[in-house]
């Protein structure tokens, strides 16, 4: 994805794909979007196909580097709910994009069950799609699923079964914050195979939750084998605080060239 801010940026965009084929043959076709301006949030929503419920919102930080600097990775922390997305706003997303895109793929005779994932962007102009992903997302799904009350499996089950309608999807007036521990040098080129410690220590908060990533056990001991490594979760009654635990408790895990943001959830 290239983000031209002109139409001379765009051209040279459009040219090394097509003509200089910079990405081969996988450069040939491209699509064009509008540019967009605004903070992103995650809304990510199970459905039958008919019934359509929005879980609680998240939003996720993809740069390697505090302030949003430095290059995209696949996530390098996430945090519910989101302080941007205000009842007033998800009532319109839930009407004018939620419940349109799952009625539009019914009529297509495409009914989509399963969870889907709305990427959004609050532009000045209000609220519009950047993506779908027919998936959860990561690291969204760290902080948005310690948050559901309801258990999951009767959610599926409803949605397997076309009565998502019968069911009530219950979540806690709470906060979630997932900070990410990342092998340095990640995204670009980094080593793997050392020891980490401090999970144990880190899950004595009941509050706390240790998502293994780019993990490997060896005769009971972990070690290192990715670029994103652990997830760290803390729920709290609100953002400051879980923001607070997450932290308290990542100073418990250490691995060698370990790398982490130190501003998850400060958006
Ligand atoms: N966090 C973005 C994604 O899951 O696609």
């Amino acid at each position: 994805v290239v983000i031209a801010g002109d139409f001379s940026e765009a051209g040279d965009a459009l040219r090394s794909m097509m003509v200089e084929k910079a990405f081969g043959q996988a450069g040939l076709r491209v699509v064009i979007e509008e540019y967009m301006t605004g903070p992103e949030v995650s809304v990510l929503t199970f459905t039958d196909g008919r019934t359509v419920i929005p879980m609680v919102s998240a939003q996720d930080h993809k740069r390697a580097y505090d302030g949003d600097q430095g290059p995209n990775t696949g996530g390098m922390g996430a945090f519910s709910p989101s302080r941007v997305y205000t009842p007033d706003i998800a009532r319109e997303v839930e009407e004018c994009i939620i419940r349109p895109t799952v009625k539009a793929m019914a009529e297509e005779r495409r009914p989509f069950k399963g969870v889907l994932y709305f990427g959004l962007m609050l532009t000045p102009q209000g609220p519009k799609v950047l993506e779908y992903n027919a998936r959860f997302g990561d690291p969204e799904t760290q902080v948005v699923l310690p948050r559901l009350k309801t258990d999951i499996v009767d959610i599926f089950e409803a949605v397997i079964d076309g009565r998502l309608d019968e069911i009530n999807v219950a979540w806690e007036d709470n906060a979630a914050v997932c900070v990410v521990l990342a092998s340095g040098g990640y995204p670009k080129s980094y080593r793997t195979g050392y020891e980490i410690s401090g999970i144990e220590e880190a899950l004595k908060d009941p509050d706390v939750m240790v998502f293994h990533a780019g993990t490997k056990k060896i005769d009971g001991k972990y070690y290192t084998s990715g670029g994103r490594v652990l997830g760290v979760t803390a729920i709290a009654k609100d953002l400051d605080t879980a923001i607070h635990k997450a932290y308290q408790s990542v100073n418990n895990i250490y691995f060698e060239n370990m790398h982490y943001r130190r501003d998850i959830g400060r958006k």
